[in-house]
């Protein structure tokens, strides 16, 4: 009964400044965060690549950061993902690693032709080193504009996968626009606080879009990433892939980082594609409290911790 208010309390302190720093010069601070982030810099995040790689789980690295103010900021926002591929390049895992990137990043005010710019740099450094790129979806605010830029990127780059979010009403038709073969799709509840216009409220709600998201991916040849850690959904994903005839290879699974590992190894070890989300850098405030708002066990824990020293 709690846990939508508590939900929405924590997505609105995902914005306050004051509540950052709050958070952030707490003792136990760095000990919640770094549960699910793999650190500041380059070189932890390439530690945690290799230590998934190490039991068969691939990553999408996310540098983390959204909403950039100005231009200077965006750059180095760029300038740092094209260092990290050339990292991941020069440490022989880009087989195990793509990026994520969120537009709102790597663009000021929404600048459509900026975002389209700077996420095109992105794109290229990937294809040089092998891999690919996948544009994360942010608030309903965003989606048109996010989708109208993953569709440009497209016509360079095909590889470039796009996100939808089965909470959002639209996302079956979006979801249709997107099944062509090869097109690859994450295809993800959603994690932001959404008005009941344009999202659904009740979690089965969310759950049915879903299934049926996915079975229009899976029926139009597209190239389907399930991000999701429920149970359920995971049960139900592999009955419709085994029945749309779907081989191993051809979708994969997608967790966050730190949430649900002993499933990630499971799937991993049973022959399924996995790839975990892992978010690195400074700017971990907004991501660590959607983690939070999804689920009310890590916010005890997270209280619990950033009390301790
Ligand atoms: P749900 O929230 O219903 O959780 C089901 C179960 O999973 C829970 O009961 C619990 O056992 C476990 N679980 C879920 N979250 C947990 C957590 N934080 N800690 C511990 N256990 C947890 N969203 C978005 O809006 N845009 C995006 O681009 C992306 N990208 C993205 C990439 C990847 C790889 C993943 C896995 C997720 C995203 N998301 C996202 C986040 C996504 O929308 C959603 O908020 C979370 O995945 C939680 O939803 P679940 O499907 O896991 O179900």
């Amino acid at each position: 009964m709690l846990v939508e208010p508590l939900r929405s309390l924590i997505l609105a302190a995902a914005g306050s400044e004051s509540i950052r720093r709050l958070v952030a010069t707490a003792p136990g601070a760095r000990g919640v965060v770094g549960r699910f982030v793999a650190g500041e810099t380059i070189e932890e995040a390439l530690r945690a690549v290799r230590g998934l790689a190490a039991d068969g789980r691939c990553a999408t690295l996310d540098y983390l950061g959204e909403y950039t103010s100005d231009e200077e900021q965006t750059e180095r926002i760029v300038r740092t993902y094209l260092r990290l591929l050339d990292e991941l390049y020069a440490s022989g895992l880009t087989a195990h690693a793509e990026v994520s990137v969120k537009l709102s990043a790597v663009t000021v005010a929404g600048d459509e032709g900026l975002a389209l710019r700077n996420a095109g740099r992105i794109c290229a450094a990937a294809e040089q080193c092998g891999t690919t790129v996948t544009v994360d979806m942010e608030d309903h605010t965003t989606t048109d504009a996010t989708l109208r830029v993953v569709t440009e990127l497209r016509r360079t780059w095909p590889s470039v996968g796009a996100v939808l979010q089965s909470y959002l009403r639209r996302t079956e038709s979006d979801a249709v626009a997107l099944s062509g073969k090869g097109s690859r799709v994450r295809l993800c509840k959603g994690a932001y606080a959404e008005p009941a216009e344009v999202a659904f409220a009740r979690a089965h709600e969310v759950d049915l879009s879903y299934v049926r998201s996915a079975n229009v991916l899976l029926e139009g040849g597209a190239y389907a990433m399930f991000a999701t850690h429920d149970p359920r959904l995971v049960e139900v994903l592999g009955q419709r892939v085994r029945w749309y005839g779907r081989e191993r290879g051809s979708y994969e699974y997608q967790m966050l980082y730190g949430v649900r590992p002993d499933e990630q190894r499971r799937l991993a070890a049973e022959g399924e594609t996995v790839r975990v989300y892992v978010p690195f850098g400074e700017q971990w405030y907004g991501y660590l409290m959607r983690r939070l708002a999804e689920r009310p066990a890590n916010t005890a824990f997270f209280l619990r911790a950033l009390a301790s020293r």
